[in-house]
């Protein structure tokens, strides 16, 4: 390692990349970020951008535990991103409004508060009026959560700034640049080779390549440890907001923006990289929102797309160790990568300097 901070080169340019280098960057570290297309181009310029660190968690654990902390971290990140750049990545602490149609619908949001409530965080039950006083454009659902402390971010916005952050922080990018392998010499990490055979050296490597993670030879993933689960998602715009913040039903989430628009999401398929929008998707999605939303029959239908999220067969994400020295793992985020983003980077650049990480990150590394 050098005297001017370690050489560090990460895979991938998405959100785990570019917040890592920034992170890393503002360590002292060497950073140079290797994007096989082009910065943001894969899931985290797509999600919805939802922080929804209590309603995706299902069980108390360290899983939970991680999203919390992770939408803790991002709060202070969309802060310093401002300070930084001056680009305001629309944070907004909205809330999420989870919304039940049927009975066996209710019932699920019951056990999710009970178990929310017994680890200390806050949801209220409320019914049909109180949803209502929340979200006044919703047609009456029998009876809602309301989770006020979740939040959302506009995942474009976020990926200009980060990227732009580490960059006059000093990270270099590179696009079209396609990582083959890892180079390993002696059982340890050495740096990489990317496609026509270039090898660049480095004394540390993050693998933040998101559902193509695996298909790096060296890394000590085996084939299916990380694979694509394609989410399609609608966006639709009305002449001013409609929603106060997230609403979730059993058949779709809305995130709405600052300007009108509202995203529709997600489907969950596994379908390999097939990149398509499907027709039973958008009007299966656009159902649920107008039925959930009625008003939204009348908002443009601006466009569709569908990304590929990196899941796992646990569904946690890899986070730290990989189990080869010099080698670290910043992938299988799954659902939840823009919501892990600022505390996957600050752990994995605490692993490169060896210093304390600000979570226990054990149970998803690799020894
Ligand atoms: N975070 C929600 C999703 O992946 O659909």
């Amino acid at each position: 390692m050098s005297e001017r901070g370690p050489e560090v080169i990460v895979i991938g340019a998405g959100v785990m990349g570019c917040a890592s280098a920034l992170e890393l960057t503002k360590r002292g570290a060497r950073v140079s970020v290797l994007e096989r297309s082009v910065p943001g181009a894969e899931a985290s310029s797509a999600a919805a951008g939802m922080l929804a660190a209590q309603v995706e968690s299902h069980e108390e654990g360290p899983f939970a535990a991680l999203c919390l902390a992770g939408r803790e971290r991002l709060t202070a990140w969309a802060n310093d991103l401002r300070d930084r750049t001056g680009i305001d990545v629309e944070h907004r602490v909205c809330g999420v409004l989870k919304v039940a149609y049927n009975a066996a619908g209710a019932e699920r949001l019951e056990r999710h508060a009970a178990w929310q409530h017994a680890a200390g965080a806050r949801v209220e039950l409320v019914g049909a009026t109180r949803a209502l006083d929340v979200e006044p454009a919703l047609a009456p659902p029998l009876s809602a959560a309301h989770y006020r402390d979740e939040a959302r971010i506009d995942p474009p916005r976020l990926l200009r700034a980060l990227r732009i952050a580490a960059e006059r922080a000093g990270a270099r990018f590179r696009s079209g640049a396609l990582v083959r392998r890892v180079a390993l010499d002696g059982g340890r990490a050495r740096g990489v080779e990317i496609e026509g055979g270039e090898t660049l050296s480095a004394d540390h490597v993050i693998v933040a390549a998101g559902s193509w993670s695996n298909l790096v030879s060296g890394v000590p993933l085996g084939p299916g440890a990380v694979r694509p689960a394609r989410g399609q998602i609608v966006e639709l715009l009305c002449p001013t907001p409609v929603l106060r913040g997230l609403v979730w039903s059993d058949a779709v989430y809305l995130s709405p923006r600052d300007d009108g628009r509202v995203l529709l999401g997600s489907t969950l398929e596994f379908v390999g990289f097939e990149r398509i929008v499907t027709a039973g998707a958008v009007r299966d999605l656009l159902a649920a929102a107008i039925e959930a939303v009625p008003v939204l029959r009348a908002a443009e239908l601006v466009k569709a797309w569908s990304a590929f999220r990196p899941f796992t067969p646990d569904e946690l994400p890899l986070i730290g160790a990989s189990g080869v020295e010099g080698l670290w793992l910043a992938t299988g985020h799954y659902r939840n990568g823009i919501l892990l983003s600022a505390i996957t980077a600050e752990i994995v650049a605490a692993r490169v300097f060896a210093e304390p990480p600000p979570f226990d990150p054990t149970p998803f590394e690799r020894t």
